[in-house]
C-alpha cells in the first residue's frame, strides 16, 4: 500500500541545528493540521532508547568499534522502521533527526567501513524504506562548533563527537556534501547558517512541492 505521510530526515554534522529544526518543522506541520511525529535516531522506540543509551556512552575504558557501531545502530533501526512504516501507512508524516545517511557517514567515511557493506546492512534493516526527502543542514564547521560551545554540554543532546574538533567537522562536512551530489532527488541541502526561520522558511518551500506531489498522486 502506498504511503499516505512522507518521510523526512534531518541529516548533518554536530552542532548545525537538527534537532531545533526538527522541532520547528513539527510545529509548523502541527499548525497547519497536519498529522505527524518526530523521531530521532538512535532511538525511536524503547528498545531503540536503550541502544542509543550504550552507543552514546559506552563505558570508560572501552572502545566502540565501527562495526560494533554499524550493528547497533541498524539494530535500533530495524525496530524503528516498523514504527515509521505504520505511521506513514496511516498517512502521518514522519520527521526523523538523523537516519541513514548518519550510518553512512560516521560508520563509513569517518569509520572506515566499506561502502558495499553500509549498503547491505542499511538495506536489510530498513527493509528498503528510504526518506521521501532529506534534508541536510550545512554550514561552517566553525559555526557549528561554535553552537556546540554555547550549548550545554551536559544536556541529553550532547553527543560524544561533540569534543571532536574542527577536523571532525570539516569530515563531517564534506562527506554529507558528498551523499548530497549522490543522492540529488532525494538530499537537499539547506543553509543552516541562516536564523532558525530562515532555516524553516527555505525546507518548507521545499517539503510543500512534496506535499502537493503527495497529495496529488
Ligand atoms: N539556525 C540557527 N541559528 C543560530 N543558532 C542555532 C540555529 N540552530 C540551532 N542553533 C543553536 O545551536 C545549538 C545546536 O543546535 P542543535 O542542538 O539543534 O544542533 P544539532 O545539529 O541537533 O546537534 P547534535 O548533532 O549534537 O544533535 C543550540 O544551542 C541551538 O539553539
Ligand atoms: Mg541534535
Amino acid at each position: 500500500m502506498a504511503n499516505l505521510g512522507l518521510f523526512v530526515s534531518v541529516e548533518g554534522g554536530e552542532g548545525v541545528g537538527k534537532s531545533v529544526f526538527t522541532r520547528n518543522l513539527i510545529a509548523k506541520l502541527e499548525a497547519a493540521n497536519l498529522p505527524c511525529m518526530m523521531t530521532r535516531e538512535p532511538g525511536g522506540t524503547l528498545i531503540g532508547q536503550q541502544i542509543r543509551t550504550i552507543f552514546m556512552t559506552p563505558p570508560d575504558g572501552e572502545t566502540i568499534e565501527p562495526l560494533t557501531e554499524l550493528f547497533l545502530v541498524s539494530a535500533a533501526r530495524h525496530q524503528h522502521v516498523l514504527k515509521i512504516q505504520d505511521n506513514l501507512t496511516r498517512g502521518t508524516h514522519v520527521i526523523c533527526d538523523r537516519f541513514t545517511d548518519s550510518t553512512r557517514v560516521y560508520q563509513g567515511a569517518i569509520g572506515g567501513l566499506s561502502e558495499d557493506l553500509i549498503e547491505r546492512v542499511v538495506a536489510t534493516s530498513t527493509g528498503g524504506i528510504e526518506p521521501d526527502v532529506t534534508f541536510f543542514l550545512d554550514c561552517p564547521p566553525e559555526l557549528a562548533l561554535s553552537r556546540l560551545a554555547q550549548r550545554d554540554s551536559l544536556t541529553e543532546d550532547g553527543n560524544r563527537y561533540d569534543s571532536g574538533g574542527l577536523r571532525l567537522h570539516q569530515t563531517l562536512r564534506g562527506a554529507f556534501s558528498e551523499l548530497g551530489r549522490k543522492f540529488p532527488d532525494r538530499i537537499k541541502c539547506i543553509d543552516a547558517s541562516q536564523s532558525p526561520e530562515a532555516v524553516l522558511d527555505q525546507a518548507w518551500s521545499i517539503l510543500v512541492k512534496k506535499l502537493g506531489d503527495a497529495l496529488d498522486s
